[in-house]
């Protein structure tokens, strides 16, 4: 019997959530499901069905991100990718993922973005990684912020409550456009996460919130008393600082917690300020770097056209045979089909690795993504794509 693929109907987000659940070894309770149904629009997902069950899942979440340059653009965050092992490596997901794509296409969202559960899977589908993850742990007894980056007494308290939440919400919005990669954060998506956050996860308490006029950070704890000897973890989950007296003050409060033997946290960008805030930088360790997400552009000259670049110059890029002239500078890009001589040549999903300016093409070059014309013109584009602030995300999807 043959595979179809098409959308689920609203009645069968249980089916869904059982097969997505067989392929991530995760079993939902009727509970988890109902609080996960708010923010899933069935409209956005496809299945693929054998013989009246569904084999292999596949969905995207409707999100704004920010890209160089501070201006925003719709984007599909493609999630709940599946196919169960009675019927993997053979195209399912493939199939899947597309009809995803075509709808993504069809909303005019020129890219769909991901986090991959393993690095070999997307390259496969075209998709590029255009940021990085760095996981850290702290050694708070073996550091502090410095004196004088310490804040005024009373700038970071506790909160709770729904006018705090509002504050947080406001916070990340403008916290999220000043990072090219972060996205922005769905009501009722922060609903069931916030419900989550009330709950203890695993090991770790329910979650604590630190508020400041322009910040807030979100950790959770496990305790570890040690016979007398306490050496808690703390996993911060969330950090959005807009201003650098935000960002000092919250790490001193984060570092004033007591009885803490390590701060954990992936929330920590490769070029954040905070090693030159620490008494002792060597405290803070990166434990491991990986990619974070993968970038397939559906939409070239939206994309390109409304990033910015760091030096003012014009390459034509060949990707995969289809030729784009990008033209920008510091104050924004065009991005248009030409055929004209090109600077570089690469694939669709390498080519989309340089949206977010994360990205060097030299290093695409030594990797065997990219070829370029000369080393002249090598040097330029090292110029112009990557940023000067390193993309990042840590909302994950
Ligand atoms: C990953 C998963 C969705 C793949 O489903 P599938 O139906 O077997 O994938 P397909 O057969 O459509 O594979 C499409 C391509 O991706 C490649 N691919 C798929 N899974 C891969 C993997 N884990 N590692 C490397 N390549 C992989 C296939 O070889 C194929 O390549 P090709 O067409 O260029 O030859 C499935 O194995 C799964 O559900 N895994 C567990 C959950 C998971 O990790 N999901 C991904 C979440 S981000």
């Amino acid at each position: 019997m043959s595979i179809e693929i098409r959308r689920p109907t609203d009645d069968e987000w249980e089916d869904v959530c059982r097969a997505d659940g067989r392929a991530f070894g995760v079993a939902y309770t009727t509970e988890e499901m109902a609080e996960r149904r708010p923010f899933h629009d069935m409209t956005r997902f496809r299945i693929a069905v054998d013989d009246g069950e569904i084999v292999s899942t596949a969905g995207s979440y409707p999100f704004d991100v920010t890209l160089p340059g501070g201006t925003c653009v719709p984007m599909g965050g493609v999630t709940w990718v599946s196919t169960l092992a009675t019927h993997r490596r053979r195209g399912i997901m493939r199939q899947v993922v597309e009809a995803v794509h075509a709808d993504i296409d069809e909303r005019g969202e020129p890219l769909a973005s991901l986090w991959a559960s393993e690095g070999s899977i997307y390259e496969h589908l075209q998709y590029g990684v255009a940021a990085q993850i760095r996981m850290t742990t702290i050694d708070p007894r073996r550091t502090g912020i410095r004196a004088e980056f310490r804040p005024a007494p009373n700038t970071v308290r506790y909160a709770e409550g729904e006018a705090a939440f509002d504050a947080m919400a406001d916070i990340w919005e403008r916290f999220r456009r000043g990072r090219a990669g972060e996205i922005s954060h769905d009501p009722a998506h922060e609903e069931a996460v916030l419900a989550r956050r009330q709950r203890p996860e695993g090991a770790l308490s329910a979650a604590f919130y630190l508020l400041h006029d322009d910040g807030y950070a979100i950790y959770r704890i496990e305790a570890k008393w040690n016979a007398g000897h306490p050496a808690h973890t703390m996993q911060v989950i969330e950090f959005a600082a807009v201003t650098t007296e935000a960002h000092a003050a919250l790490w001193h409060a984060l570092l004033s917690v007591d009885l803490i033997g390590e701060i954990r946290s992936s929330i920590i960008p490769l070029d954040d300020p905070l090693p030159f805030l620490l008494e002792n930088q060597r405290a803070l360790r990166t434990t491991d770097l990986n990619d974070s997400i993968w970038v397939n552009v559906r939409d070239a000259s939206i994309c390109f056209g409304a990033r910015s670049y760091r030096t003012s110059d014009r390459l034509v890029v060949d990707v995969d045979g289809t030729r784009w002239a990008i033209e920008g500078g510091p104050d924004g890009g065009s991005c248009r089909r030409v055929r004209t001589r090109p600077d570089l040549v690469t694939s669709h999903a390498w080519f989309s690795a340089l949206l977010y300016g994360g990205t060097l093409p030299s290093a695409l070059v030594a990797g065997r993504r990219m070829t370029a014309r000369t080393d002249e013109v090598l040097h330029r584009a090292d110029l112009f794509f990557p940023t000067s602030l390193a993309p990042y995300c840590q909302s994950h999807y």
